[in-house]
């Protein structure tokens, strides 16, 4: 039977013909599929990526690291004075700062730190005039544009306060651009610097009820890009790191499992991987983490961008829902106590 039908396509040209093309497209997409699991592989298990004495490492360099009292802004400050750098830290909270300050000072005497209190949400008038003489006075390696906010919960567009809105922009949109601003003449006068922003998963897939932060990430991801191109012939290396969830304040997720890595890990492959793409099929861009790799590899290659943004509505639905029941029962919980 089968053999019957075979012949009966040879024997028509145009069924020959169309079948011939019908397996040299699956031929190619297949091997195209498997391509870029062999080079995510490659670079997650083999590619060495840049290494950090290129930017200064043990030759007296600073890493500026914004946001760097907790999460992965704190363990990008640990991470690279043990890698050799001075460490600039900002974020607004002064206790946070000198704690931090301190642990580094236990685990890495030999690394000089500094700290500079800056609300990126409401900075103080000059805060920024002021660190910039700051930074005018240090050689300034690296910078972590790390600093960022998102909705509290999955909330619509029209639901969500005006100061949130004004926040999300001012801190992962313009603080990261005032940043890299202030440190981008020195590196392109040195002809050396790394420039790390932290992008997000939300920014690859556009992310309903999370819109404005999503479409902050997708500024990061469009802008990293651009520049990228722009300084890379300089001696400059921006990266934007397409971040899946990691364990944090920010992510609630408490528990780490093999998509949802400690900010230790992926900070650590990320220092590890510089200009290493992983996953990620964009310019500029890493997904540096085997687990978050394969996650932003299947996003690309797997299914349209109309199931990914519908799946993301239907997963913000879920979590809003239970969001708000989790409201009513802490509410009602006080009201009973009263
Ligand atoms: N965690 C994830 O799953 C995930 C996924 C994708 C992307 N990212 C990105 O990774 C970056 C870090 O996230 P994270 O999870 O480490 O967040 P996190 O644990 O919530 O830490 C945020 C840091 O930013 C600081 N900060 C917040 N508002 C600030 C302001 N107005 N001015 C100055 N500093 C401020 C916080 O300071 P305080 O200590 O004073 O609060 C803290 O040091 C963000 O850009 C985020 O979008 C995270």
């Amino acid at each position: 039977m089968f053999e019957v039908q075979l012949q009966q396509i040879l024997d028509n040209p145009v069924l020959a013909l169309s079948a011939a093309l019908a397996l040299l497209v699956g031929a190619v997409s297949l091997g195209r599929l498997v391509l870029s699991i062999l080079t995510l592989l490659f670079d997650i298990f083999l590619n060495p990526g840049i290494p950090l004495d290129r930017f200064g490492a043990g030759q007296g360099s600073w890493a500026v690291v914004t946001g760097a009292t907790d999460g992965l802004g704190k363990q990008f400050a640990l991470e690279l004075a043990r890698r050799k750098f001075n460490v600039l830290l900002v974020g607004r909270t002064l206790t946070k700062l000198e704690a931090v300050r301190e642990e580094i000072n236990a685990q890495s005497p030999a690394a000089e730190v500094q700290h500079f209190q800056l609300d990126f949400a409401h900075p103080a008038p000059g805060a920024f005039l002021q660190l910039k003489a700051l930074l005018e006075e240090l050689t300034v390696g690296v910078l972590i544009n790390n600093v960022g906010v998102s909705h509290d919960f999955p909330v619509p567009f029209h639901l969500e306060s005006e100061e949130r809105i004004h926040d999300i922009v001012e801190i992962n949109i313009n603080g990261m651009l005032k940043m890299t601003h202030l440190v981008l003449p020195q590196m392109l006068s040195s002809g050396r610097g790394l420039i790390l922003n932290l992008g997000s998963f939300a920014g690859h897939v556009p992310g309903p009820l999370l819109s404005v932060y999503s479409g902050s990430k997708a500024f990061v991801s469009t802008w990293s890009q651009a520049l990228g191109a722009e300084v890379q012939a300089k001696g400059v290396t921006v990266e934007h790191l397409n971040t899946y969830f990691v364990v944090s304040a920010m992510s609630k997720i408490r528990k780490p499992s093999f998509f949802v890595p400690l900010p230790g890990p992926y900070v650590r492959a990320v220092l590890s991987r510089i200009g290493v793409r992983g996953g990620s099929n964009y310019p500029f861009t890493s997904s540096p983490i085997l687990g978050h790799a394969l996650a932003n590899w299947a996003v690309d290659n797997f299914f349209s961008r109309q199931f990914w943004v519908m799946y993301s509505l239907t997963l913000h639905t879920d979590i809003r829902k239970r969001a708000l029941r989790k409201k009513e029962r802490e509410a009602a919980a006080v009201a009973k106590q009263n």
